[in-house]
This record gives C-alpha cells, sequence and structure tokens, in this order.
C-alpha cells in the first residue's frame, strides 16, 4: 500500500487558512473538523495525512522525508533556509519583518546596537547585507520587552497588524520584507512520488501567481 501524501502544517492561523484553501482546491477536509487533541489527521480515501505541529518543527519533518509537503511561513524558511525546496507562495499569512524600538532609538547615532530577536538569522542577514555591525541577542518571545526594559537598542520582528508594538510604545524604524505563508516540498518525494507533484499543481491553481503585497 502507498504512503498517503503527508503534510507538515503549522499549527494555528495557517492551519485553518490551508484548510479552506484546500477546500476551494476540491479536498474534502471535513476530517480535519473537531480536532479535540489529535495532532495527526488521515482519510485513506482521498491518501492524505496531516500532521499538526510548529511551524519550526516544519522544516525539519520535510527535511527528514517523513513530510512530503510542509505549509510554514517565510519567516520560518529564511531563518531555516535548506533541506527542502521551496514550491509556492500561498499569499495567506501576510506580515512582514521590520526594525522596531522605543521613540527615542536613534538608528544612525553610529553607536554599535544591540539587536533582541527570535530570528538571530534573519537579523545578522539584514545588518550584515547593510554593513553594520550588530550583536546579536536570541529571545524566545515578547520581544517587545528588550528594548523597553534596556536589553537590546531595537528588536527584529514580526509585525502584522502592529498592535503589540503600539500596546508597548514601539514603532518601526525599517521594514526588512514581506512575509506569506509558503509550501515546500521534500525533494526526493518530488522527484520519486507523482502524486507529490499533481497535489502540488492542484494546489497552484488556486493561489494565482500574483504575489499579494503586505502594506
Ligand atoms: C508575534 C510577533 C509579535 C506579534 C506581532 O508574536 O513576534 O510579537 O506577533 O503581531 P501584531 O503586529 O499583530 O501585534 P506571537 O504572537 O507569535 O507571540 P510571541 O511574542 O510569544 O512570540
Amino acid at each position: 500500500m502507498t504512503r498517503p501524501i503527508t503534510i507538515a502544517l503549522t499549527k494555528g492561523r495557517i492551519e485553518s487558512d490551508t484548510v479552506k484553501l484546500l477546500t476551494r482546491a476540491g479536498f474534502d477536509l471535513s476530517f480535519m473538523e473537531d480536532k479535540g487533541r489529535h495532532l495527526i489527521f488521515e482519510d485513506q480515501a482521498q491518501q492524505l495525512r496531516f500532521l499538526l505541529v510548529k511551524a519550526p518543527d516544519v522544516t525539519t519533518y520535510v527535511r527528514h522525508g517523513v513530510a512530503d509537503i510542509g505549509i510554514v511561513g517565510k519567516d520560518v524558511l529564511m531563518e531555516h533556509p535548506t533541506g527542502y525546496l521551496e514550491m509556492l507562495d500561498l499569499n495567506f499569512g501576510l506580515c512582514k519583518f521590520s526594525v522596531a524600538s522605543t521613540k527615542d532609538y536613534q538608528p544612525n547615532d553610529h553607536k554599535r546596537k544591540v539587536i533582541a530577536t527570535k530570528y538571530p538569522t534573519v537579523a545578522t542577514d539584514f545588518f550584515n547585507q547593510k554593513g553594520e555591525d550588530v550583536e546579536i541577542i536570541s529571545i524566545q518571545g515578547s520581544v517587545e520587552i528588550a528594548p523597553i526594559i534596556g536589553l537590546a537598542d531595537a528588536i527584529v520582528d514580526i509585525v502584522e497588524t502592529g498592535s503589540t508594538l503600539v500596546a508597548n510604545g514601539l514603532e518601526v524604524y525599517e521594514d526588512i520584507c514581506r512575509i506569506s505563508a509558503r509550501l515546500i516540498v521534500n525533494k526526493a518525494a518530488l522527484k520519486n512520488n507523482p502524486s507529490v507533484l499533481n497535489f502540488i499543481k492542484k494546489i497552484e491553481k488556486m493561489v494565482g501567481t500574483e504575489e499579494v503585497p503586505f502594506t
């Protein structure tokens, strides 16, 4: 018996937007309703299996080949860039990476900056490209606290609605790039399993080719 197409899916907003997209593409995902605490969902008739995982783990499952496909934000792919092929921009989960800080931040005062972030690779790459030497401090969450309390001069973080920044008295000083949900695939699965490519083609028809901007 062949293995169903296995999809590592980021829990939360990306998960619900993916269910809507796949339903539009003609799949019946009613077996994903009433989830309770279940983390694996399989439908043998459609040969589909979903693993509900945390965002950074999507790339791990795909890289190791236990998932054929992954659906995850570009933020995670920028931080974990190897071991899979990025196939589609799904045009949902829109947000951006920005540099933010308190109102008294002086980005151009030529002092070496301390940057707090959940995304050390993204932050390092960004400041390297600007030719700016900074110290990066890795934080796991609630990163907005760092410049307020004096741990860092500024943060590199995701901005979606902007309300977390506003609520904490921070503002954006520079935008780094747009982020959206992406479909990634295991290289061997794409090469060896035609049903994986067929699945991706069905999704591609639904997302169109035009990039939706995030402002
Ligand atoms: C993310 C991000 C910001 C917030 C941005 O945090 O790190 O803190 O969302 O969203 P907004 O612009 O709509 O306010 P998350 O909710 O993942 O929590 P965390 O800080 O614990 O990582």
